[in-house]
């Protein structure tokens, strides 16, 4: 035990490392290489800072304590998911959803059902919205709802919030973040916050991909899982993939990060445009 203020430079251990690498592997599907070492040692620093532990011996043991499951599992995750993400990442799926699916899907409905299956701090969905209320402005009969979902709870929250830099937005043009942004009052914090019109038909809840999906709806029209399968292997890829294309609309469409393909894996998909695939069972 060390007392609060202390700072904390524990060491992790080859064997920690591969105990902790196996369980992250087996329960949430990331890949833990042994490059991952110090990365993983760095991030949980602060929650052996925040348990006044002074080694992850501590630190392993009340992880997997049954307390540890119950309270510190979340905080665990959190700290093991990269959540790096931007307002309109990859840019060229949200031209295809606002000059191709959307033209075509509202010859045919007008109720659009999408699922943002790896949201982190809710720019990919806020883009979404974006596009999706732009659309409405032009289109009054449209109506969307949408599901936000991550493993980690801590990033949801910030999702939720809708809070960020200034600087975040920059790439978004004005007329767009005067509409759907609002400055803060206190000049000098320089963040943005969304609007209740980009928050209003969006539903944020963790959810671990490599998971049976429960309780996700099976109708959806498009499922953004946008660079998150970068971090599993080849055979937790495939399972995801099958998994997502049970809850696709047949024609539905899924869209994969700009590193990930379905190469080399079975699933009920057809391509369309780079990283962007039609469900086909
Ligand atoms: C790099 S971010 C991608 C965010 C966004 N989709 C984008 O492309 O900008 C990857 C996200 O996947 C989440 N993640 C990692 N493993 C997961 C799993 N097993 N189930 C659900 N989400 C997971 C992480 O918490 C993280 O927020």
């Amino acid at each position: 035990m060390i007392t609060p203020n202390e700072v904390v430079h524990a060491k992790l251990t080859v064997p920690q490392f591969k105990r902790l690498g196996q369980f992250i592997h087996k329960n949430y599907g990331i890949q833990m290489p042994d490059s991952k070492k110090v990365l993983l040692e760095g991030r949980l620093q602060k929650r052996l800072k925040k348990n006044n532990f002074s080694s992850f011996a501590e630190y392993i043991e009340y992880l997997f304590s049954e307390k540890g499951q119950a309270s510190e599992l979340q905080f665990f995750i959190d700290a093991v998911s990269t959540n790096k993400t931007d307002f309109y990442r990859e840019p060229h799926h949200f031209e295809f959803l606002r000059d191709t699916f959307l033209p075509q899907f509202i010859r045919q409905s007008s109720h659009l059902k999408l699922w943002s299956a790896a949201a982190s701090s809710g720019e990919e969905p806020y883009t979404i919205a974006i596009e999706l209320n732009e659309f409405k402005e032009k289109h009054r009969g449209f109506s969307y709802e949408m599901l936000g979902t991550d493993i980690s709870n801590e990033i949801l929250q910030k999702a939720s919030k809708g809070i960020y830099e200034e600087k975040r937005v920059e790439i978004i043009p004005l007329h767009i973040k005067r509409k759907y942004f609002l400055r803060s009052k206190n000049r000098e914090k320089r963040t943005v916050k969304v609007s209740r019109q980009l928050k209003q038909n969006l539903t944020y809840r963790t959810l671990n991909l490599t998971m049976p999906l429960v309780g996700i709806p099976n109708d959806f029209d498009l499922v953004f899982c946008r660079n998150v399968l970068i971090y599993f292997n080849r055979a937790v890829q495939e399972k995801v993939i099958n998994a997502i294309c049970k809850k696709l609309k047949p024609g539905g469409y899924l869209f994969l990060g700009h590193s990930e393909s379905t190469t080399g894996i079975v699933a009920p998909v057809t391509q369309v445009a780079p990283t962007i695939y039609q469900h086909t069972p």
